[in-house]
């Protein structure tokens, strides 16, 4: 809290700063052209140098405009700046904690007479620490990748949607321990999808988890997919849960924006997966939006993508 507020006293004084600037200048202009012009047509002698009125109030309108795209940019690299900032907090607990439960698990399986049932006990929570990382690395990695990805470096081949949904949520559920209908799959399996797998399943794996990690047990996701007569697919990950404020509908997708609430912060997470998700259906030549009817009415995520996609590049 104390820092954030430290983030925001750093933002605020260069803006202020900076306006209070413009707002001189501004004055400066506005008064040294009346005053020269009320001379000009006053003293016939200096009226033949209007030119020199018009070059000076053009430079100040440079200067203006020099100084607000200063402040703008400044502005921006002190939120980037705080974004890093809470990505670094963000991923600094992703990494510690798995570790540090790791440890434990280690260090309790290193004890004497240990029961075969809580030996396994501790090895399945070490599978799911280790999972658990592996994802958050994966996205690390990935959202790093696509800053300079380039379009036509796709891997392109036809895709049984309902198979990999089938998959992904098969991942989720291990990964937060569902009961196989807390996700549900409604996809027709003769569903193909000509389009990069790998990066497919990165999107659907993503929405998966989002809908499970922000729904309260037992959870009600539900995944469908359709052709839609434009040549495009249709496919919707929706939950029950916590859903998302209309403000936050199209900021979920910048990077590291997690919204600000409880119900939020209480669980892991960077920021980071619907950066990837949205980065990836553009690539593959989709769209992502994401609707919700506010707090506490669940969340549809709405992926369309194009039935094959076009090779490029
Ligand atoms: N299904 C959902 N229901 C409610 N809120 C959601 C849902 N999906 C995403 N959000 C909101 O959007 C934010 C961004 O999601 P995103 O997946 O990018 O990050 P994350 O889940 O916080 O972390 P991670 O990088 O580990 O996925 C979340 O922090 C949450 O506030
Ligand atoms: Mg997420």
């Amino acid at each position: 809290m104390a820092r954030r507020r430290k983030i925001r006293s750093s933002i605020s004084i260069p803006i202020t700063l900076g306006a209070i600037t413009v707002l001189l200048s501004l004055a400066l202009l506005v008064g040294w052209s009346f005053l020269l012009g009320q001379k000009i047509a006053r003293s016939a002698e200096i009226a033949g140098d209007v030119w020199l009125l018009v070059l000076g109030a053009l430079s100040f309108v440079l200067i203006i405009v020099v100084l607000v795209l200063f402040v703008i940019s400044l502005a921006r690299g002190i939120i980037e700046v705080r974004k890093q900032d809470t990505f670094i907090d963000s991923v600094t607990h992703e990494l510690k904690s798995p570790l540090a439960s790791l440890q434990l698990c280690l260090e309790t399986l290193g004890r004497q007479g240990l029961e075969d049932d809580a030996r396994e006990k501790l090895r399945h929570m070490m599978l799911q620490d280790v999972d658990r990382l592996r994802a958050f690395i994966d996205d690390v990695l990935e959202a790093n990748r696509l800053s300079y990805a380039r379009p036509g470096m796709l891997n392109l081949s036809d895709v049984p949607l309902s198979e990999l949904a089938e998959e992904c949520a098969e991942a989720v559920r291990s990964r937060h321990e569902l009961e196989p209908d807390e996700i549900r799959v409604y996809v027709d399996p003769e569903l193909l999808v000509t389009t990069d797998r790998a990066a497919l399943e990165i999107v659907v794996n993503n929405l998966i988890d989002n809908a499970a990690k922000y729904s309260e047990r037992p959870a009600r996701v539900q995944i469908t997919a359709r052709r839609e007569s434009n040549n495009r697919v249709l496919i919707e990950v929706s939950d029950a849960g916590i859903g998302i404020e209309q403000k936050d509908l199209k900021r979920v997708f910048h990077r590291f924006y997690r919204v600000e609430d409880q119900e939020v912060r209480q669980r892991r997470g960077t920021g980071l997966g619907l950066f990837v998700v949205w980065a990836l259906v553009k690539q593959l030549g989709g769209d992502v939006q994401a609707l919700s009817k506010g707090r506490g009415q669940g969340t549809t995520m709405r992926v369309e993508l194009p039935m094959a996609h076009a090779v490029s590049g």
